[in-house]
């Protein structure tokens, strides 16, 4: 009997104990969504370029309060306008390069209270149909956010796209431009990995890297590949020279923010002079990923999609070898221009 009653008694404190937990993780869940019950928001007007000092933690939960809210269509119109929220155009954009780790640098920087992303590439100023329809078509693409915050948006076909910059410049000369880069040759194998696998989901045959790489008449490398010609990174970045300073530009060491994200971020932060808020508590190791993944509270995280990170095909060691010669001298320019070095063979 007594034996019994203490089973029940165990069985009763269990269902307790669960119940006081899932509570407790309910409730950190529902942190980043207290602002759907307050008529103001708590952090407006105090994340100026004058207070940045003075960021509240909780900013951080407060993201993926009303802007997650709005985004699944949970937010009323009423809550938008009681929150001041506005649909900016881009103070920043990552206009490349493919491959370089420009959806990996997004989301990063998208963990800052102060950063609210396109998630979409919107591919306005690349592509004429969309230019057509105007700058108000444009802004009605990006995230509701706050006044204070900055939007970011990513479309890496802008770097090597001919009229891209002088459109970016006509919306704002002053817009601050990002830029991720790999080691050339590694980024040229990751875009034809990229375009390999596509070809591959529609049944299709393709040629092997080292017969697109090399042209087979002269056995010297095929400047006409695209993977290669996009990553003569000098060659582009002059032609935006033209249109905006270098200081405009801010260089990101993609192969570093693979191993090492956090100091690459900081420097972002920096450029974008935004108070130093996305820390290594916000950034993990994934051992199955292979990669850092991200985290918002103790609730929420997250890693990107299979499609980045993907294994890339061997590659003759000749070619690779040839196409490291063949982009020293870029490189050496690029360094020059950009004020940063890397360690590219
Ligand atoms: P690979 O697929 O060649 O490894 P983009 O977003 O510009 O298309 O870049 C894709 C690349 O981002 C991937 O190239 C991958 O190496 C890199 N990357 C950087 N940080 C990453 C992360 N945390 N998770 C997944 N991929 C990341």
């Amino acid at each position: 009997m007594l034996f019994k009653q203490q089973a029940l008694l165990r069985q009763k404190l269990f269902v307790l104990g669960s119940l006081a937990i899932g509570s407790l993780l309910y409730l950190v869940a529902r942190v980043g969504s207290l602002d759907r019950l307050q008529p103001l928001c708590p952090i407006d007007g105090r994340f100026g370029p004058h207070s940045q000092d003075e960021i509240p933690m909780r900013a951080l939960q407060f993201k993926r309060g009303l802007l997650h809210e709005f985004r699944k269509g949970n937010a009323t119109k009423e809550q938008i306008r009681l929150h001041n929220l506005v649909q900016q155009l881009p103070k920043a954009i990552i206009i490349g390069v493919r491959k370089g780790g420009t959806r990996a640098l997004l989301e990063m920087l998208n963990l800052h209270p102060a950063v609210v992303k396109a998630s979409q590439e919107i591919h306005f100023f690349d592509n004429d149909e969309n230019y057509a329809k105007g700058i108000e078509w444009y802004r009605k693409k990006m995230p509701f956010s706050y006044p204070h915050q900055i939007t970011i948006e990513k479309s890496p076909a802008y770097f090597i796209t001919e009229e891209v910059p002088e459109r970016i410049y006509k919306m704002n000369s002053s817009i601050k431009l990002l830029i991720i880069v790999r080691e050339p040759t590694t980024r040229a194998i990751s875009d034809y990995t990229q375009v390999l696998e596509g070809k591959e989901r529609k049944n299709k045959t393709y040629y092997k890297f080292e017969k697109l790489a090399i042209d087979p008449n002269t056995c010297e490398v095929n400047t006409k590949y695209k993977a290669v010609r996009t990553s003569i990174y000098t060659k582009h970045l002059e032609r935006w020279l033209k249109y905006f300073p270098i200081e405009q530009f801010h260089i990101v060491d993609g192969d570093r923010l693979i191993t090492e994200p956090l100091p690459e971020l900081q420097l972002v932060e920096k450029f974008l002079n935004l108070p130093p808020r996305i820390s290594q508590y916000n950034l993990y190791f994934n051992a199955t990923r292979g990669f850092y993944c991200l985290r918002f509270n103790i609730v929420f995280n997250k890693c990107l999609a299979g499609s980045k990170g993907r294994i890339h095909p061997e590659v003759d060691t000749s070619v690779i070898t040839k196409l490291r010669k063949f982009f020293h001298p870029f490189n050496q320019k690029f360094y020059q221009i950009t004020g940063r070095t890397f360690n590219w063979p």
